[in-house]
């Protein structure tokens, strides 16, 4: 660990200029003596409420009260530490930082470091020039340009070629310096049997792996014929690599990532760079592994969102299992893009085209929806049994999330799949009542609504499922109905007649519908018989008017919020109601 000299903090910051740094990132305006405005680059808004003092060091957002001084600016604008921040503002500011004492020992392995860190940017940029000029690297050029790379990301990303030869490396690092035994804690040579030393990458395409700073550490080495050995050859773990801490191309999603708030995890190296080539910026690679904590640490500073755009394969999924449990307590976000079967950023670069590809990646959905999504395609819903063993495993999912819309959605989606009353899913969120299977089908068998699309639909449903419940259990069910209105809490046209219907005619409903009204009819019609087959309950009857009324609650929210109403009233209403649903779950 770094240690730097008493009072380097103070020098740096004297040194900086906030002014010039905070202009990297928004425009200001003169507005008094040390006092300048401009619009806030941690919130997105149109008026100018971020305020800066350069003389006094600091700055403060009167929007969204984002404060701090130089280090915290660059900390939260790159994702950077404490420590990369202030050598970054003092290399800006040409201040030369001084350690702490250091033991020699300490001294001289850093002294070590930076030799070998040295002989590695040499070797990339032998490496890198080797793919261009060298005659043994066509194979290496038509590979990488037929996965629809191009030569300008290839060269941005300093993607190499190391030849046929066994010691071109070794040979010119000798001549320039470097001994053996450095060569070889760098990771670029190896021994063989007989003692002799040779370069550790030979006719491979090599992809530099930089650390955050960019300064390249290692190399991922892909084979380029089949009978080489492994696929990927890395450099060995030493004093300067360790692959179990870098992400792939962090040093150029470090920035964008950070200002965007999230950051995209792909597999690997041509994963990574079609992304980048298509404009997603954001994209760091995982090069294949499992998720290691000290990644997840490091994607943790970087944005709080977390996108895994991981393969659909076993071994991917393995992994974005363990990223959610990695990711679980540091309060990240994770989120899936869903990537179609057996292909890879790079593939659809190149069958979709950069647009399409981006698009993708601004669709991404949360980790739990993902999750449903793949236990429902994978259910056998054809069986009593089948669909109770999707349920089984889908409880636990259903019962992690906080009352919500999205999870008012989800058990929507997989009553309609599973072809259970909605009322009946959502209670197994909690206590686990209600035998699956026995439910009423609801006509949608073999049917799959798109996620998103069929919301509405959806909603209509738990509509129809209290409406039925009042039907089920008259004397509750008129209060419960009572305490409605049916022009907020519900919102069809049609359900709201049919409430307004049944509140008028409790006891036989069907009866008092005007013949000419085929419509409500209808739907009184399925609701009365939804009502038959249903095993209604007290506490379903209170879990769907709660579902209902955070339903109206959150639409009352949005449009206060729309129009800068204020809604503290609202929000308070709508955690009672969060807990109201809780405490059923628990009971
Ligand atoms: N990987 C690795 N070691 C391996 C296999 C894979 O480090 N033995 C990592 C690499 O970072 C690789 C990623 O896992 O980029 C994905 O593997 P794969 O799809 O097999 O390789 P690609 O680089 O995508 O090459 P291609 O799809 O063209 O075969
Ligand atoms: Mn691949």
């Amino acid at each position: 660990m770094t240690r730097y000299a008493e009072g380097s903090k103070e020098r740096v910051r004297d040194a900086t200029d906030l002014l010039a740094l905070v202009e990297t990132r928004t425009e200001l305006s003169r507005k008094g003596v040390d006092s300048y405005f401009g619009r806030c680059p941690f919130h997105d808004e149109r008026t100018a409420s971020f305020h800066v003092r350069p003389q006094v060091g600091v700055y403060y957002c009167f929007g969204c009260h984002a404060k701090g001084d130089a280090f915290s600016f660059l900390m939260e604008t790159e994702g950077l530490g404490f420590v990369e921040a202030m050598e970054s503002l003092a290399e800006r500011a040409g201040v030369e930082l001084e350690r702490e004492e250091e033991d020699a020992g300490a001294a001289e392995r850093r002294g070590h470091e930076k030799r070998l860190l040295e002989v590695l940017e040499r070797a990339a940029a032998w490496y890198a020039r080797a793919l261009w000029e060298s005659d043994d690297a066509e194979r290496a050029r038509a590979y990488l340009l037929g996965r629809g790379l191009s030569e300008e990301t290839l060269r941005a990303f300093g993607v190499g070629w190391a030849p046929e030869a066994w010691d071109r490396v070794l040979v010119a690092s000798r001549r320039a310096g470097w001994s053996e035994e450095e060569l070889f804690a760098a990771g670029l040579v190896q021994r063989g049997k007989g003692g002799r030393v040779f370069d550790r990458f030979r006719e491979r395409i090599i992809f530099p792996l930089a650390d955050e700073r960019a300064r390249v550490r290692g190399f991922g080495a892909r084979a380029m014929r089949e009978d080489q050995g492994a696929k990927y050859l890395n450099s060995a773990e030493g004093p300067v690599f360790s692959k179990g801490r870098q992400l792939f191309a962090l040093d150029r999603a470090r920035r964008p990532a950070a200002t965007a708030g999230e950051v995209v995890l792909a597999e690997g190296y041509t994963d990574v760079l079609a992304l980048h080539q298509a404009g997603v910026a954001t994209a760091v690679g995982l090069m294949g592994t499992a998720l290691t904590e000290d990644q997840v640490g490091v994607l943790a500073r970087t944005a709080k969102t977390v996108v895994l755009a991981l393969d659909a394969d076993r071994a991917g999924q393995e992994a974005m299992l363990k990223a959610a449990r990695l990711a679980e307590g540091r309060g990240l976000e994770l989120r899936v893009v869903g990537l179609p079967e057996g292909s890879d950023p790079a593939d659809l670069l190149a069958s979709e085209g950069a647009e399409a590809l981006r698009t993708r990646f601004g669709r991404s959905m949360p980790f739990v929806v993902f999750r449903v999504e793949r236990a429902l395609a994978e259910a056998d819903t054809g069986s009593a049994e089948g669909r109770d063993r999707a349920l089984t495993e889908l409880r636990p999912l259903v019962r992690g999330l906080p009352p919500s819309i999205v999870r008012e959605e989800l058990v929507q989606r997989i009553a309609a799949h599973l072809q259970l009353p909605e009322t009946l899913v959502a209670t197994l969120g909690g206590g686990g009542r209600g035998r699956p299977g026995s439910g009423a089908p609801d006509g949608s068998r073999g049917t799959r609504p798109a996620p998103v699309a069929a919301a509405l639909d959806r909603r209509e449903r738990t509509e129809r499922d209290f409406l039925a419940l009042v039907l089920a259990l008259p004397a509750p069910g008129a209060e419960a109905l009572a305490r409605l209105d049916p022009d907020a809490h519900f919102t069809t046209e049609a359900t709201r007649r049919a409430a307004r219907h049944i509140a008028a005619h409790p006891s036989d409903p069907l009866a008092g519908v005007a013949e000419e009204d085929a419509e409500l009819g209808a739907l009184l019609a399925r609701i009365t018989a939804r009502a038959e087959r249903l095993r209604a309950t007290r506490d379903l009857l209170r879990q769907a008017e709660f579902i209902l009324d955070l339903g109206r609650t959150e639409r009352e929210i949005a449009s206060a919020r729309a129009e800068r109403r204020p809604h503290a009233d609202l929000a308070a209403h709508r955690d009672r109601v969060r807990r109201g649903i809780e405490e059923l779950e628990l009971g």
